[in-house]
């Protein structure tokens, strides 16, 4: 039978979100709006720091961490000179001496994975006056760093982390004045959203077929790439009803439970990250694998059990890539396994149990 007819097979581990009320606040709760105030919205991520960067800073030098995601980094290509620094996911935080920025330049300080300490920035922030750093809550926008930060300027791309097909947050915590976003909507998010609808309807078992969602789903998100306009109006109403602090919660909860069962599992074929700053809550969980060939049959033997885990980030031989060796060679080893909201105990058991059998020979 084919995964849409079985209903039994209709339980995955990652992937896009689904339109999930469950992620709402109750009506009454009283909670207090957790966007910082004030902001401006955007549909992406990346049409917030091109927003950024064009409207403030001409066509300025934007110095990028060399373990980034390269999509991003050629949408922001044709906008600003690039140059990099080192940063690797090793809990040894950026590498700052080989961050060559000058007066007028802008940095992008990436809390990597939500892992990141804050103390480094501070610091060389307060030593490089002239310099504009821009900060990235992408992985976890509510973290206590994003909350209290002190940076001409964050942001942070909110669907990675909240069911929302598209949005992005910008805000100054130095009262610098924020651009605006371009008119309109743009029309990958309202296909992600149906995209989002479909899912949901295919998890309660409905005859909607998977194929379909995962193209409107891929469609949608390579409309979104780079686009500066408005988020939907669904995200802008949604974004302030979403109970973000139980949702953030529940992926602190499993992040921490997965990461001590595959501890206790270890396999010399790959080892799960454990750093993060004091109160961290990671982006998921993270796994370094022996070598890319590793990386990859697990990533296959993962996805024949239902669990997609993805790559972050792939820094193509050909293309853009930071040109940081130690970098690319981290890229081509990483594996997350999305451990967020949507997942409880039964789902963290059977991706231990996929991850145990992954030593079979022959995986
Ligand atoms: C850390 C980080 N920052 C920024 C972005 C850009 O966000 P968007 O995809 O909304 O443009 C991404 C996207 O993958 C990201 O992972």
């Amino acid at each position: 039978m084919s995964e849409d007819g079985d209903i039994s097979v209709r339980w995955e581990v990652g992937s896009e979100f689904h339109w999930d009320e469950e992620a709402f606040v109750q009506a009454g709760a009283g909670l207090p709006s957790w966007l910082p105030t004030p902001h401006a919205m955007f549909t992406s991520g990346c049409g917030a720091l091109i927003s950024l960067v064009t409207q403030f800073h001409g066509h300025p030098r934007l110095h990028l961490p060399s373990f980034f995601c390269m999509d991003v980094v050629e949408a922001l290509a044709s906008f600003v000179d690039l140059a990099w620094y080192r940063e690797l996911p090793d809990g040894q935080g950026p590498h700052l001496d080989t961050l060559d920025a000058a007066a007028g330049d802008v940095v992008l300080a990436v809390n990597l994975f939500g892992r990141g300490h804050r103390e480094p920035w501070d610091l060389w922030s307060c030593e490089h006056p002239l310099v504009t750093v821009i900060e990235d809550h992408t992985h976890d926008p509510l973290s206590g760093w994003a909350r209290t930060s002190h940076a001409s300027y964050c942001m942070a791309s909110l669907r990675k982390t909240l069911p929302v097909p598209d949005g992005a947050i910008l805000w100054s915590p130095r009262g610098e004045e924020l651009p605006a976003a371009t008119h309109g909507e743009n029309e990958g998010a309202w296909l992600k959203l149906s995209a989002m609808v479909l899912k949901a309807a295919w998890l309660s078992g409905k005859d909607v077929s998977r194929s379909e969602f995962r193209s409107l789903q891929k469609a949608g998100e390579a409309a979104l790439l780079g686009s500066m306009t408005e988020p939907t109006a669904l995200t802008r109403v949604v974004l302030p009803l979403l109970d973000v602090w139980r949702l953030r919660s529940v992926r602190a909860d499993n992040v921490r439970v997965l990461t001590e069962s595959l501890l206790r599992h270890v396999d010399g074929e790959w080892s799960p990250l454990t750093y993060g700053a004091p109160g961290a809550v990671p982006f998921n969980v993270q796994l370094l694998c022996a070598s890319e060939t590793t990386r990859d049959s697990l990533m296959a033997h993962l996805a024949r059990n239902r669990i997609f885990a993805s790559v972050h980030w792939r820094q193509p031989k050909s293309g853009i890539s930071s040109g940081d060796d130690a970098a690319i060679e981290c890229a081509s080893r990483m594996l997350t396994i999305p451990v967020d909201h949507r997942y409880h105990e039964a789902d963290l058991q059977r991706v231990v149990e996929a991850l145990g059998r992954s030593s079979l020979p022959g995986l």
